[in-house]
């Protein structure tokens, strides 16, 4: 019997301490998160509940040239989490932090490998396109099901449908809009948020047939 109960106290023990470190490196309490939106618009309406999940995203948008000028063909991002940083001083610049790093990483370099210099080595997921259930064009997708606490559960993601658009209040013909949209598959939130873009847009013009661009980009996400 001795053995048999020493190792289920080690057993509990490990559980217990690996599920302790795991909240507070990766899910820190969103209870008391507050989305800031900027106070003069109508288009992004945060929701009364606190958010579920608060992400840095680092990646690129990507663009075709259509006639002569660019048009979105969708985007590819690392999501990290931010929820531990909430509530200290390094939140409000994260995703300026990041973007710096970032544009100047040389080629090849992982959009998650930026997350580590910036406080965020927690990486929950992927943001990218997928074709959108009707068939026809692209959807946002923010996918948890193959990395972080939620691998291997099939439903952790979310499938968006714009519903709110506004130009980043700083600087937009640089940073990406600011968007709310609502869920239209998945499990993982009913509402997701682009805010504090960094970047991301394309120049204004392009000449005929020149080939597809990337443009690096962070921004937050808030997932609700
Ligand atoms: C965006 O471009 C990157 C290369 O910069 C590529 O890896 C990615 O698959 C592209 N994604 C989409 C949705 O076009
Ligand atoms: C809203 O406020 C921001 C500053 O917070 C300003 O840059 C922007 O021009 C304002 N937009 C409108 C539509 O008034
Ligand atoms: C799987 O993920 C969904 C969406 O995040 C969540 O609601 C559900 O509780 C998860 N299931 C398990 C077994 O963890």
């Amino acid at each position: 019997m001795f053995p048999v109960r020493l190792l289920t106290v080690f057993l509990s023990a490990a559980v217990l301490v690996s599920a302790h470190a795991h909240r507070k490196v990766a899910d820190c309490d969103t209870s008391t998160s507050v989305m800031d939106l900027p106070a003069n618009q109508t288009a992004l309406v945060a929701p009364a509940t606190p958010p579920l999940f608060i992400l840095l995203g680092v990646g690129v948008q990507n663009y075709t040239c259509s006639g002569t000028t660019f048009a979105s063909i969708g985007a590819v991002a690392s999501l990290m989490d931010i929820s531990c940083l909430d509530h200290t001083p390094e939140f409000a610049t994260v995703q300026t932090r990041a973007f710096e790093i970032w544009d100047r990483a040389p080629a090849g370099t992982s959009a998650t490998s930026i997350g580590a210099h910036v406080g965020a080595p927690h990486l929950d997921g992927f943001h990218y396109f997928v074709t959108s259930p009707s068939g026809t064009g692209l959807s946002p997708k923010w996918d948890f099901t193959s990395t972080g606490r939620f691998a291997g559960n099939a439903t952790a993601f979310v499938l968006g449908a714009k519903v709110g658009d506004i130009l980043a209040p700083t600087d937009p013909a640089t940073n990406i809009d600011w968007l709310e949209l609502t869920a239209v598959e998945g499990d993982l939130a009913s509402t997701v948020f682009r805010i504090d873009t960094v970047n991301g847009q394309p120049p204004t013009s392009c000449v005929a047939g020149s080939p597809d661009i990337s443009v690096k980009y962070t921004s937050k996400y808030y997932l609700y």
